[in-house]
């Protein structure tokens, strides 16, 4: 089975409206034609509505970086998927590593936000890895098995399937160290096993697995041609239009 390559740029607490808008214009201009590959972006909550607006039948998707599992409430600073959904998003982040490490999300409030993304009528995308204390320690298959297994608790069968997974090894992100293809492929061949064990054969045929971590255009190509590797979560290269079209444009080649 062929998964469609799926990129998506996280700009993290980067461009605000002004700047975000002219992101999107560029990328608007530079991706009319492609179709041979899944996009998102995901800017920074208060550009959502007019990135959205702009992207508007582009084919490029809006995701949001984060939710609150409530649908409303006293929850000062807070927004919920179903806000995001009609801001114009249609996947939603969820666990990113600096929410887990700054803000101190555990597994058990992102697997809350997995199930609001659904409710909502958001496609999550799910995101794991280990440190680098953790994988010098031999534990980053069980870390990585258990953050996977804890944030899809409750799911239905269907819902896994359309939930995307970023593995992001922690020490990879935003450092410049990405893994090897083969250290990805090998991760990413982890957690397709996991998922086949613990549900219908068809979930691990059909999920999509994205590598995230300093992913660049000149390591876009090795990493996305691994067979178990079906797309990349990219923050700092999303910030530049030129760098994230070429990430996009190697998946594209890989796939015509
Ligand atoms: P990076 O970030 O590409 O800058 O390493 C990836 C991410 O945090 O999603």
């Amino acid at each position: 089975m062929t998964r469609r390559l799926f990129i998506a740029g996280n700009w993290k607490m980067h461009k605000g409206p002004n700047d975000a808008l002219d992101l999107a214009n560029a990328l608007k201009r530079e991706l009319v034609d492609q179709t041979a590959v899944d996009v998102a972006v995901a800017p920074p909550t208060i550009s959502i509505p007019s990135v959205a607006e702009r992207l508007k039948h582009t084919g490029i998707a809006i995701a949001g970086q984060n939710i609150n599992e409530h649908t409303h409430g006293a929850f000062t600073g807070e927004v919920s998927s179903e806000m995001l959904r009609e801001s114009g998003c249609e996947y939603v982040l969820v666990g990113h590593s600096e929410r887990r490490s700054l803000f101190g999300e555990t597994d058990e409030t992102i697997n809350a936000k997995v199930h609001a993304a659904f409710r909502a009528g958001l496609l999550p995308i799910l995101c794991i890895g280990e440190t680098l204390a953790q994988r010098e320690s031999g534990e980053a298959e069980s870390i990585v098995a258990n953050q996977l297994e804890r944030g899809l608790v409750g799911l239905s069968t269907d819902q896994v399937a359309a939930t995307t997974i970023a593995y992001e090894p922690v020490w990879a992100i935003g450092t410049g160290l990405t893994a090897t293809p083969d250290q990805a492929q090998s991760m990413h061949n982890h957690i397709r096993c996991s998922l086949g064990s613990s549900h219908p054969s068809f979930v691990a045929k059909q999920i999509r697995i994205q590598y995230g971590g300093s992913v660049k255009p000149h390591n876009a190509a090795s990493l996305l041609s691994q067979p178990d590797i079906d797309g990349a979560l990219v923050g700092g290269a999303s910030l530049n239009a030129d760098n994230f079209v070429a990430i996009i444009t190697a998946g594209a080649n890989l796939r015509s």
